[in-house]
């Protein structure tokens, strides 16, 4: 099986794929959507099943043993169970539980096990994947886009577009994460994570660190802006190599929003990866 193939046409027949091709997110939530409607499923079963049972064998105060003892096995102590049919129906309930649990296993791990490569589709619809290097540090993240320009702690993505990040730490170990975008991955120092989202809606979000790094790792959030492409690309064409946007560090740096997109003149800012 391919890449999560089954969980492709689930996702197609369930509606949960968007323009683009299957996404992590579409993948989670198609996970969560089957294990929703299982576990719905089997507790209704089970649940009816005892209802059912317990009221046919209610003690109304009436009961017939003479002829009850007809249709009815008990339990008679110091004697062993033998249930109805010598055990058919435990052998037929455990064997479909048995199956369902093992497809679910498979299923799953199959479909999770690709979810962070990049589709061939991605690459086949011409949608090149933007690729931005994060890089955790106590307590900041810090955007690294194609050309150079840095960024933090605000993220500027356009939506539509694949984005995919390669996530590392500088100090200690954080774990970078867009909930809304279903983005979750470690950050750890000398080695490189990756994660890809597409964004299919413009407006702020938030990146959260999720792993306990220090006195400050509560406040180690910055937003996630995303724009339309064409505004995303005007902002891109305004940074240029090595600039950084000075929101942070006042305290190293002396003097802030100076520094943000004063090289907008600059000749080399026009050839933009845009
Ligand atoms: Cu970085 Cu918590």
């Amino acid at each position: 099986m391919g890449p999560g193939g089954i969980s492709t046409e689930i996702a197609y027949v369930l509606g949960q794929t968007g323009g683009l091709s299957r996404t992590p997110a579409d993948v989670f939530n198609t996970v969560y959507l089957v294990f929703l409607i299982l576990g719905t499923l089997v507790g209704v079963v089970v649940i009816g099943y005892t209802l059912t049972k317990a009221w046919r064998y209610r003690d109304d105060g009436e009961r017939d043993d003479e002829s009850e003892s007809d249709k009815v096995v008990r339990p008679v102590l110091g004697h062993l169970p033998t249930g109805s049919g010598g055990g058919k129906k435990l052998f037929v309930s455990f064997g479909i539980s048995a199956v369902i649990v093992l497809s679910l296993i498979v299923w799953t791990y199959s479909a999770l096990l690709f979810v962070d490569d990049t589709p061939p589709e991605v690459a086949a619809e011409g949608e090149e994947p933007l690729e931005i290097e994060v890089v955790g540090k106590q307590f900041n993240w810090e955007y690294t886009y194609p050309n150079g320009h840095t960024e933090e702690p605000t993220l500027y993505i356009p939506e539509d577009r694949p984005i995919r990040l390669k996530v590392t730490a500088a100090d200690v170990w954080h774990n970078y994460g867009i909930s809304e975008f279903r983005v979750k991955t470690d950050a750890i120092p000398g080695q490189t994570t990756t994660a890809w989202f597409v964004a299919d809606e413009t407006g702020t979000y938030e990146a959260v660190c999720y792993e306990l790094c220090g006195s400050g790792h509560s406040a180690m959030r910055g937003d996630v802006v995303v724009m339309e492409q064409e505004e995303f690309e005007e902002w891109y064409a305004n940074t240029t190599d090595g600039s950084t946007s000075a929101s942070v560090n006042s305290d190293v740096t002396g003097d802030t929003d100076a520094n943000a997109n004063t090289n907008a003149a600059d000749p080399a800012a026009t050839e933009g990866e845009a």
